[in-house]
């Protein structure tokens, strides 16, 4: 008899993988970024589903998850200091959020071949991943590892079970759904740019 045994993630490792899926959406919107540069045509469809992407999977999805779930799962538990810690993280993701709205702002003008515009668009996407990739794996290195050895296994469960009532709400791809399309992102920019 064969006994498969499927090894689940604890929900805050889960958290620490949609950091991963979120670095592979920048290095398509780096990649992006260097078509640009290039003169290669990269069209407003590709730049709008990259960060469509981005918005779905980071601003509504994981902080979904993190400001709904987790801050006052935290709050509830008496870590408030981590809470404030993630606050802090957020706040500072928040404070690029005009950098996409460049970006969106932009696309008609680099459809219409406004130069300008297409610069634009190449600046902005530069600036955005300067700014946010330190920030996950900032929160990776100093609050979520610490967090998964300070958390007590009944803790880990609850948090589970409010994460997957999260996911049975939630209408949109989940992180196994964002892997794939991540990687589909990926073989479509590299035709254009690789
Ligand atoms: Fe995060």
């Amino acid at each position: 008899m064969i006994i498969i045994i499927t090894k689940k993630s604890d929900p805050i490792t889960l958290l620490i993988d949609e950091h991963r899926i979120m670095e592979r959406v920048m290095d398509v919107m780096e990649k992006l970024a260097e078509g640009i540069e290039e003169q290669r045509p990269i069209s407003s469809d590709m730049i709008l589903g990259n960060i469509g992407m981005l918005l779905e999977c980071n601003d509504e999805y994981h902080y979904g998850k993190e400001e709904d779930i987790l801050l006052p799962f935290l709050e509830e538990i008496g870590k408030n200091e981590i809470k404030e810690s993630i606050q802090s993280c957020i706040a500072q993701y928040r404070e690029n959020d005009k950098l996409l709205a460049t970006i969106i702002d932009s696309v008609d003008g680099h459809s219409n071949g406004d130069m300008d515009a297409t610069i634009r668009i190449m600046e902005n996407i530069r600036e955005f991943v300067r700014n946010v990739r330190p920030l996950y794996l900032n929160e990776d290195e100093e609050i979520f590892k610490p967090l998964k050895k300070n958390l007590t296994t009944e803790e880990m469960d609850r948090l589970s079970e409010k994460f997957q009532e999260f996911d049975y709400d939630w209408d949109g791809p989940t992180l196994n759904n964002y892997q794939k399309l991540v990687r589909e992102m990926e073989l479509k920019a590299s035709y254009n740019v690789w």
